[in-house]
């Protein structure tokens, strides 16, 4: 079978792999000292065609999830840095060896830990230089994972909220060294556990989406022979297609005639609030930047913030805490410690209305 190889992204919003280069292949020594065998590994044709298009040579590509060094090799073939962290340490020394057989260990930093402890900016004693590009594959659910015993290992979660809840910090880690207007590209599939099919592609993209603006998705496509599986019962795919789901750091683009109409609307109706933030700075200056929302400040009252979401909901706006659903009526303590609602509403135009509702602190 001839090999294709793409290495820019074609138009279409799928690409097609058809089989992996030997050459940039995880070596099968290296395979071998996996426990598992390397089944998770990426392609470096996988990544190449983003690497590309999403960075420039000399740029810095960052791996939160490194595992073998996949993303790492692509970034450094195509001349950019790259940084990995990956909690396996096994996985780590498999990386380097990989990287050094290529000759392109230099301009490569991994760090051994878990991502979501990079929010200092420091793992280990190691910093996490800042990076233009974040590309990587997230670990699945329902692995048992055969490895070293590490408590945020993902591949170990326990269950499937606790694992999107370790992918949310992670991103939010990465969110923090992402340079303004950088992708976030993160690769994954659903994944079928039993009889139950999970949809983590989809959970993931809305966890993205309350810390990055969406921009589109990919459909990687591999038309080659399902592997067989030897634990039916834990997670696997046949791996046929994965989504690549493109978001961007950027500022919001909010509508500002609207959220200027709901702030007087949110007076009109008795919900008192002081207006603060941007939006405030904007209103007084009109040739200033403009808002990516209106922050509003009320009492931390029950009963009053219960009627002030409450009228939202019924103005079309959905109600997050930390990019997850708020159900009413509201309870409160539940939400200690969180300090604000956001309400956001996207009207038929395409338009956001973006409301940051400040209660406590
Ligand atoms: C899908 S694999 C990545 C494979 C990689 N894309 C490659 O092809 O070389 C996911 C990796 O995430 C690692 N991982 C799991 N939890 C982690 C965490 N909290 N921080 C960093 N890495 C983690 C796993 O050990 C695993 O190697």
């Amino acid at each position: 079978m001839p090999i294709t190889m793409p290495i820019t992204m074609p138009s279409p919003s799928w690409l097609l792999l058809q089989a992996e280069s030997p050459h940039h292949r995880l070596p099968d020594d290296l395979r071998a000292r996996d426990p598992l065998g390397g089944r998770d590994c990426g392609w470096v044709e996988q990544m190449t065609p983003f690497v590309r298009q999403f960075s420039q040579p000399g740029e810095t590509v960052f791996d939160p999830f490194a595992g073998f060094g996949t993303t790492l090799l692509a970034a450094r073939l195509q001349g950019r840095s790259a940084v990995g962290c990956e909690v396996d340490g096994q996985r780590i020394a498999l990386a380097r060896e990989r990287l050094a057989r290529h000759g392109l260990g230099d301009g490569v930093t991994l760090l051994h830990g878990s991502c979501d402890t990079l929010q200092s900016d420091t793992l280990n004693g190691v910093t996490l230089p800042p990076f233009d590009l974040c590309l990587t594959n997230v670990p699945y659910f329902g692995c048992r994972w055969p490895g070293d015993d590490a408590a945020s290992q993902l591949y170990d979660s326990r269950s499937y909220a606790q694992h999107l809840n370790s992918l949310r910090d992670v991103f939010y880690s990465v969110r923090a060294g992402l340079r303004e207007g950088g992708r976030c590209i993160a690769m994954v599939e659903n994944v079928r556990l039993g009889e139950r099919v999970l949809p983590l592609a989809f959970d993931l993209a809305r966890i993205l989406g309350a810390l990055f603006v969406m921009e589109e998705e990919r459909v990687l496509v591999y038309p080659h022979a399902e592997e067989a599986t030897a634990d039916e019962a834990s997670a696997h795919t046949d791996r046929r297609h994965e989504y690549a789901l493109v978001f961007r750091k950027q500022r919001e683009c909010i509508d500002l005639q609207a959220t200027s109409e709901l702030l007087n609307a949110l007076r009109a109706q008795g919900h008192g609030f002081t207006l603060i933030g941007s939006f405030a700075r904007w209103l007084a200056d009109p040739q200033g930047t403009p808002p990516a929302d209106a922050d509003i400040r009320v009492d931390a009252d029950p009963q009053r913030l219960d009627a002030l979401l409450q009228w939202l909901r019924g103005q079309g706006f959905s109600l997050t805490s930390w990019g997850e659903p708020v159900g009413l009526p509201l309870h409160l303590d539940s939400y200690r410690g969180r300090f604000y609602f956001r309400a956001d509403r996207i009207d038929r135009n395409g338009a956001l209305v973006r409301l940051d509702i400040g209660y406590e602190g």
